[in-house]
């Protein structure tokens, strides 16, 4: 280690504590909430919110508790990462309205239809789904669809899979009627995986050693690979199962009571946020993606795949979520839409956040120095944080004053630095014109990379739930100025 090196790691250092000592009191651990809380495990026995297993979710279960804890039991919320609706429905479910925000089309189109079912009329539609799980007409011999594959989907499934798949499409083509063709095809999203020989894991798909694809050192055995129509059926009568139990559920607990409105914004919150009325929304509940090379484009291929978006939409895509994989380049146009004013307070809250800074330095230099296992590194945490901050500055404006913003989010390490996204964030939100009132940690945090753990020790890094308020008073567009 130079010199350099041992400087910046002290001015790091330095400043790391500062922050603690600046949020130190409001970071506390809260035994309310564990990892099946603020993962998607809780929503497993959940109706509605099981059909479709999104890894990168939170429960149902901690969205009723964050709206239970700060009463924001009327008016309307906001997602900004709405994935595929957790905060929205559970809302809806409390009878408060959401906006959600979502750029990856096959989270999308599982909101959509989800609010399709949401709104059916139960029993006819759970009807009509069961007539057609009962005909198995797609194993008569008919018609196929090809599975449009992309390069990285081809093989994903068992010979006989493909096949039942191909006319299990090609008769929900058939469907004359919009709403049960896509809850039908919805259907086939919630079973991809485990129909496949692939398993989500974060960066990329893994392979099972069954698919004949070559598969790294150690072969990968995911367990059991369902067969197509076992899988089918089980989903579609899980679906027509729910949504029945539901109205029957609904009715005998709360009568009458009114189901929050749910509207979904399809597309990049960097280019919609800016486009919402000032002072509109009562709380954000949210999950961005995480600072940690996860590639949404890659893990959901065959989801992507199967909704007929090909290769170069998909790259396209990766660029235009939040940066959070190497691959990720600066967004030319990022804040396009923002007003100018914010923009510029919004980039001088990212570029004079200190502990960022200083993070950034040492990863520049480390891979300036060839140290980097992955020199997109920087790149990817810089944009991570400029990006967050203009979607932080949007939000501020959007908020009523007093209301909250509620993030959930990972700390992360690179280079055996731990970046606490947490504490970093908290104060760009002050900057944006927000107080904090709590950092709520989990218990027991979580570790790192087993490559990064060899070299640079284990220690806790944080899994966190912020909640900040939005001051009484802000100014807009000047805020930062007075900060
Ligand atoms: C951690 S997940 C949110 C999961 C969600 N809380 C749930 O429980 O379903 C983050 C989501 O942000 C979405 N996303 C990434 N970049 C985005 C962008 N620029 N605009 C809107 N959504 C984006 C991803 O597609 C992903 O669904």
């Amino acid at each position: 280690m130079t010199s350099d090196h041992t400087k910046i790691l002290e001015e790091i250092k330095a400043a790391d504590d500062r922050l603690h000592a600046k949020f130190g009191e409001k970071l506390r651990v809260n035994y309310d909430l564990d990892r099946t809380l603020v993962s998607f495990q809780a929503n497993k026995t959940k109706n509605g919110h099981r059909w479709y297993k999104y890894k990168e979710g939170f429960s149902s279960d901690l969205v009723r508790y964050v709206i239970r804890r700060f009463a924001l039991d009327s008016g309307r919320i906001l997602d900004p990462f709405a994935g595929c609706g957790a905060a929205l429905f559970t809302a809806s479910e409390l009878g408060v309205d959401s906006v959600g925000i979502e750029l990856l089309p096959s989270s999308a189109e599982i909101i959509e239809v989800r609010q399709i079912l949401r709104m059916a009329e139960a029993s006819q539609m759970a009807e009509r789904i069961r007539r057609f799980r009962e005909s198995l007409i797609w194993q008569r011999p008919g018609e196929s669809k090809n599975f449009p594959h992309i390069r990285i989907t081809r093989g994903a499934f068992p010979l006989q899979t493909e096949v039942e798949l191909g006319r299990y499409l090609y008769e929900v083509e058939r469907v004359n009627e919009e709403s049960l063709r896509r809850i039908l095809f919805f259907a086939t999203l919630c079973i991809l995986e485990d129909v496949s020989y692939t398993r989500k894991d974060g960066q990329y798909l893994r392979w099972d050693y069954r698919s004949g694809r070559r598969v790294g050192k150690k072969p990968f055995h995911k367990g059991t690979i369902k067969s197509f129509t076992p899988a089918i059926c089980a989903k579609l009568d899980q679906i027509a199962g729910d949504i029945y139990g539901d109205q029957l559920r609904f009715a005998d607990l709360f009568g009458e009571q009114r189901s929050g409105e749910v509207q979904l914004l399809k597309g990049s919150c960097l280019d919609i946020l800016p486009t919402l009325e000032n002072e509109s929304f009562d709380g954000i509940i949210t999950s961005p993606p995480y600072c940690n090379r996860y590639d949404y484009t890659r893990t959901y291929a065959l989801e992507l795949a199967m909704m007929g978006i090909g290769e170069e939409e998909i790259r396209a895509l990766r660029q235009a979520m939040l940066s959070c994989t190497v691959e990720n380049r600066e967004k030319a146009d990022l804040g396009k839409k923002t007003d100018l004013v914010r923009l510029s307070n919004s980039t001088k809250a990212f570029e004079s956040q200190e502990l960022l800074g200083l993070i950034l330095k040492y990863l520049d230099l480390c891979r300036n120095e060839g140290l980097l296992n992955n020199n997109g590194i920087p790149r990817m945490v810089r944009n991570y944080f400029k990006e967050l901050t203009v979607v932080i500055f949007e939000c501020a404006r959007l908020l009523k004053p007093g209301a909250r913003f509620v993030m959930v989010n990972d700390n992360v390490r690179y280079q055996g630095i731990h970046i606490p996204v947490d504490l970093i964030l908290s104060e760009i939100a002050q900057r944006a014109g927000f107080d904090t009132q709590v950092i709520w940690a989990l218990p027991i945090g979580k570790g790192n990379s087993s490559q990064q753990m060899r070299i640079h020790g284990r220690e806790e890094l944080r899994k966190c739930v912020y909640v900040w308020s939005r001051q009484k008073e802000t100014n807009h567009a000047a805020k930062s100025e007075t900060c």
